[in-house]
């Protein structure tokens, strides 16, 4: 068994967690969503700041809350890469300091394989392979999970993240940040036949479409130019609530539509019969309802954590810490912060 602390600070969430494997022993998550608010989205400078203030105070809590002392932990593990990297440096600082301190052994962690971890924390008898569908504010991405720390992206988003997607339309009808939830709430609402919009398509060299790759920017625009052509049409009509209504529920089928049709063609074309769900996107009533309907006609089996863990948190972290420690991978304490790094090149941080 494999006792860790894990740390994630990648973007706007403060989360310390204990883990024993795929057991969460606590799992503190500081929200940081108030403050980004009031700016319409993260202000990576003001995200470092708040990590700072209240990381400590997190790890104590983590620790009380699991009851128990560092002489029971048998190594840290941090979010290093991909993120925010003002953000990142003071979860990974934070943990390097920890490891040094504590003598205990210091594991970098990629963000993005948390997030395939956070599968394991509710179904600890998941084996690879499988397929991760990851649809977050930051990514949008089919990846092959094949073994631990062994990856292939199938497909990805060229532009947009589906997350950020969300939030960009939520915006401009003037609905708030984060734009998912709300757009959920107000599509279950609306009629989602009222508009028809673009489904995002990457087009090959050499004629046809990427069968995995996504697009979300266009789709986002289409609805700017709804919104706007509307507007002329009746200066007062985005007032009116049935209209919103309608153009969520018309962009969520859109996007939830074109995620499903991807993740299945890929699990499907892969011989792969399971498709693991992560990332804030996750709990999308729409994707859940293609994705759920899908899978069943095709005889696969779709996973979503609960949202607690679909969203980011240390947990997850802690998870994939464990097991890279528990098979001997363990990182160098002059690892840095990277805002970018392909899932596949995971291994390059236990060198
Ligand atoms: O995974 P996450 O918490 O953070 C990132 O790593 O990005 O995902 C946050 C994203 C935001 O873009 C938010 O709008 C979206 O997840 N989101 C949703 C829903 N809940 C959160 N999008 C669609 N429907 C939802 N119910
Ligand atoms: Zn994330």
């Amino acid at each position: 068994m494999t006792r860790v602390l894990a740390i994630e600070t990648s973007c706007d969430e403060t989360s310390v967690a204990i883990v024993k494997n795929n057991q969460v022993l606590s799992n503190i998550v500081k929200s940081q969503i108030n403050i980004h608010s009031f700016y319409g989205g993260v202000v990576p400078e003001v995200a470092s700041r708040q990590h700072l203030e209240i990381i400590n105070q997190a790890i104590a809590q983590a620790l009380i809350e699991a009851d128990l002392d560092w002489p029971d932990i048998d190594g840290i593990g941090a979010t290093c890469a991909p993120g925010l990297v003002g953000a990142l440096l003071v979860g990974l600082t934070a943990a390097k300091t920890l490891a040094i301190v504590h003598e205990k052994p210091f594991v970098g962690i990629h963000h993005l394989e948390g997030h395939i971890y956070a599968t394991y924390l509710e179904q600890p008898d998941l084996k690879p392979p499988f397929l991760c569908l990851l649809v977050s504010g930051g990514h949008t991405s089919l990846i092959y999970v094949k073994d631990c720390g062994e990856y292939e992206t199938l497909g990805q988003t060229r532009d947009d993240a589906a997350g950020e997607a969300f939030d960009k339309v939520a915006r401009l009808l003037k609905l708030g940040y984060p734009g998912g939830p709300i757009i959920d709430k107000l599509a279950a609402e609306g009629n989602k036949l009222a508009f028809a919009l673009p489904e995002g398509k990457i087009s090959l060299p050499g004629g046809g479409y990427h069968p995995y790759d996504f697009s979300f920017s266009g789709l986002k625009t289409a609805v700017l130019r709804l919104v706007q052509k509307l507007e002329k049409e009746d200066n007062e009509l985005l007032s009116q609530s049935s209209v919103t209504k309608d153009i969520a529920a018309s962009f969520q089928e859109t996007v939830a539509k074109g995620l499903t049709k991807r993740a299945i063609a890929c699990a499907s074309d892969y011989g792969l019969n399971t498709i693991a769900i992560g990332g804030g996107v996750a709990a999308n009533s729409g994707l859940r309802w293609h994705l759920s309907r899908a899978a069943a006609s095709h005889n696969l089996q779709v996973l979503f954590p609960p949202l607690k863990f679909c969203t980011d948190n240390a947990a997850m972290i802690g998870c994939a810490a464990a097991d890279h420690l528990s098979r001997g991978h363990i990182s160098s304490l002059n690892l840095g912060a990277s805002s970018r790094m392909a899932i596949q090149d995971v291994m390059e941080l236990y060198k």
